[in-house]
């Protein structure tokens, strides 16, 4: 693989650019960073001097952020993808000695080289889709020595891939075969052991909790919110996915950055997120994969101004997907977003649920250069096709990293 490094630097003055409203745009890259913006015909003249980059009426964006995956794991899951389409429901199959559990098998049995390995072709196909931040949780090694790898691995894939990488704590995903039946156990050791090792390692930008009833409840999910809160660390929470625990108004109460899934949202927990500014991670992915049916409450999240994201949640059960445009698509179709909607869940809202509003997700003097060209017209184009890879251009960390 070319080194990150060894690629094109992006500075210069990119000209040929229309931005999402459509007007012609103008962006100076100086040192890997935005040092101007705006319409062409108000650039400095000073400007005019610097090498000139022609993104040939290209659609500008700012570069995607994909908020919410398991991208490092072991083996795959076709075969629960397939007893799925034979009638199980994933509670089934979870509760059947699959689900989870069987990538924490396969997780544990890999080095740390082979995650690393099979993570990186994953994260190209969204790399080279636009993806500039990327959020990766553990989960599926379940003990000190198996959700270090997954974080380790994590950290490495955002330095040889010239990425921004979150990476989340997750030991609270499932209860692991060898605490059966001592799930509190279990959740002292994530609390008291693992996470404030990981963390002393620095490999932990936050930390997230599978809240449901075939995961862990409202109590202990509190008991780890409150040790993250010890070491100063941020929480998340997948909640309301399957049923309403009222995780999601726990986590508001926790200043949560996001919720996630949230198909069983109620009004109680939209209006404790709109309290606390946490973000509402849409994940149709999952949706679709599982065939579920409730749709999350969007209408009412809408009209309670709480910020909408949209991510993969790329994972090898629920949603082995690796395109955020495709995502963009089906949060249009699935659940009724605007396209305007659609394009800010995949971009600034998508960086406010990592904690990245004030250097990613918009185009902005100052911030990192992170900024993708389309091959498009128009930008409701970005959430109407699916299955099409119209990028023209990648910018990523102040590189020419696609195109
Ligand atoms: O986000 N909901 C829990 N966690 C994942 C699924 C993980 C898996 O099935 O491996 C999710 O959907
Ligand atoms: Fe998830």
């Amino acid at each position: 693989m070319k080194s990150f490094d060894s690629l094109p630097s992006a500075d210069g003055l990119w000209t040929g650019l229309r931005d999402l409203t459509g007007a012609d745009t103008a962006i100076v890259v100086a040192q890997g960073l935005i040092r101007w913006i705006g319409a062409r015909d108000a650039l400095p003249a000073a400007a005019a001097d610097r090498p000139s980059r022609d993104g040939g009426g290209a659609l500008v964006t700012p570069g995607l952020v994909d908020c919410h995956t398991h991208l490092v794991y072991g083996g795959q899951r076709a075969n629960e993808f397939a007893m799925r389409l034979a009638g199980a429901t994933y509670e089934e199959v979870a509760k059947a000695g699959g689900g989870i559990v069987s990538s924490v098998r396969a997780t544990r049995e890999a080095s740390e080289d082979e995650l690393f390995a099979s993570a990186s072709g994953r994260l190209r196909s969204l790399l080279a889709e636009g993806v500039c931040a990327i959020e990766i949780k553990s989960g599926y090694g379940l003990s000190l020595e198996h959700e270090r790898k997954q974080l380790r691995v994590a950290r490495r894939l955002g330095e040889a891939h010239g990425v921004t990488v979150r990476t989340t704590f997750l030991g609270a995903h499932a209860l692991p075969p060898e605490y059966a039946g001592r799930s509190g156990e279990y959740i002292d050791r994530v609390c008291n052991e693992m996470m404030p090792a990981l963390a002393k390692e620095g490999l932990v930008d936050a930390v997230d909790v599978f809240c449901e009833r075939i995961a862990f409840s409202l109590e202990e999910t509190e008991r780890v919110f409150q040790a993250a809160k010890a070491l100063g660390i941020p929480v998340k929470l997948h909640a309301e996915q399957l049923s309403d625990m009222g995780g999601s108004a726990l986590a508001a109460r926790h200043g949560a950055l996001s919720c996630d899934h949230i198909e069983h949202l109620s009004q109680a927990g939209i209006d404790a997120m709109r309290e606390s500014g946490t973000v509402a991670v849409l994940l149709p992915g999952a949706f679709y994969a599982l065939r579920d049916t409730q749709v999350p409450p969007i209408d009412a999240l809408r009209a309670a101004g709480v910020p909408m994201a949209v991510s993969t949640d790329h994972n090898p059960g629920t949603s082995p997907a690796l395109s955020l445009l495709l995502m963009a698509n089906m949060a249009c179709t699935l659940f009724r977003l605007t396209v305007p909607e659609a394009i800010d869940g995949i971009t600034r809202h998508a960086a406010r649920a990592l904690g990245l509003q004030e250097t990613h997700g918009l185009l902005a003097v100052g911030q990192p250069a992170n900024f993708v060209l389309w091959n498009l017209k128009e930008a409701a184009e970005l959430a109407y096709w699916f299955g099409q890879r119209p990028v023209r251009t990648v910018v990523r960390q102040g590189r020419i990293a696609e195109g």
